[in-house]
């Protein structure tokens, strides 16, 4: 019999498992009066199996110690440096390998992101944001779970919400009893803001390190906390967030519904669109981005 690891595991048929499932608990709002809510309670859906799957490792190994041992490994950014078009075809070798067909490639999600934010009229910076949001994913390509790259954030170190997704499968992490992790503020200090707070390791974080010294601060918010859904989307973790916080929540509210609301059949054409993106680049981004 093979043994797998279980913090090898993964559980998705893609990264994007992940995101298809958050579209179903945060519907479209213009596309909900399409659909009955049957279509959003159909939990006997395989697929959705495999999405609890996922959560209930990513809930059970993502403690406080484990963040801290990702962060010292990947934010030395000593793993790979590439230019920004080369980065995106690096990302794109992650398809899903069940239907290569049907499924959008990463730079195509991003694409679809980045042009509804251009085509609202939005700053030039929250378009360049929407295009770069998810090149933290790169870390599956680094070898590491789909658990500790995608998936519903949230703090570690200290106790964790019930808003969070699949609640009851932090009862098998090894921090749920732990007695200085197990209180409201844990290792923080009541409101002291969301910077000063470890979340769970994944592909926000990464991108946000990666990216922090050339996007303003609003895109820097977007990056770093838009799959932390139990915040933006539910209100919890009040009390560990400051007056900064509570600023900056606007904007990453503004940015989630591009995306998680923008999918559409037609491929954006890169071909076209590049000469845009390389100026929207060149003037943001150095030339080389360290991995
Ligand atoms: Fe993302
Ligand atoms: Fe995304």
């Amino acid at each position: 019999m093979s043994t797998i690891n279980p913090m090898d595991a993964n559980p998705l048929s893609s990264l994007d498992a992940w995101e298809e499932d958050v579209l179903l608990r945060y519907p479209d709002p213009e596309a909900i009066a399409a659909k009955s809510t049957e279509d959003y309670r159909n939990y006997d859906d395989p697929a959705r199996d495999t999405v609890k799957e996922f959560y209930r490792l990513n809930h059970t190994y993502q403690t406080y110690n484990f963040v801290q041992q990702k962060r010292k490994e990947f934010l030395q950014f000593n793993k790979k440096e590439m230019t920004v078009w080369d980065a995106f075809d690096f990302l794109n070798q992650l398809v899903d390998d069940s239907d290569p067909d049907t499924d959008l490639s990463q730079l195509q999600h991003l694409l679809q992101t980045s042009e509804a934010i251009r085509r609202d009229g939005h700053p030039d910076w929250m378009v360049l944001t929407g295009l770069m949001h998810d090149m933290g994913k790169v870390l599956c390509l680094f070898g590491e779970p789909q658990w500790a790259v995608v998936g519903d954030t949230f703090p570690v170190g200290c106790a964790y919400s019930d808003k969070v997704v699949y609640p009851e499968f932090f009862k098998a992490n090894p921090d749920f009893e732990n007695p200085v992790y197990k209180t409201p503020n844990g290792v923080y200090e009541p409101h002291c803001g969301l910077r000063n707070v470890d979340m769970s390791w994944g592909h926000d974080e990464y991108v946000y390190q990666m990216l922090k010294d050339y996007l303003p601060e609003q895109g820097l918010y977007m990056l770093r906390y838009h799959s932390f859904y139990a915040w933006h989307r539910e209100g919890a973790y009040d009390h560990l967030l400051d007056d900064h916080d509570r600023d900056m929540l606007k904007w990453v509210t503004l940015f989630n519904p591009y995306d998680l609301y923008s999918k559409s059949p037609e491929p954006p054409d890169w071909k076209k669109l590049r000469p845009y993106y390389e100026d929207l680049a060149g003037k943001y981004l150095p030339a080389t981005l360290k991995f």
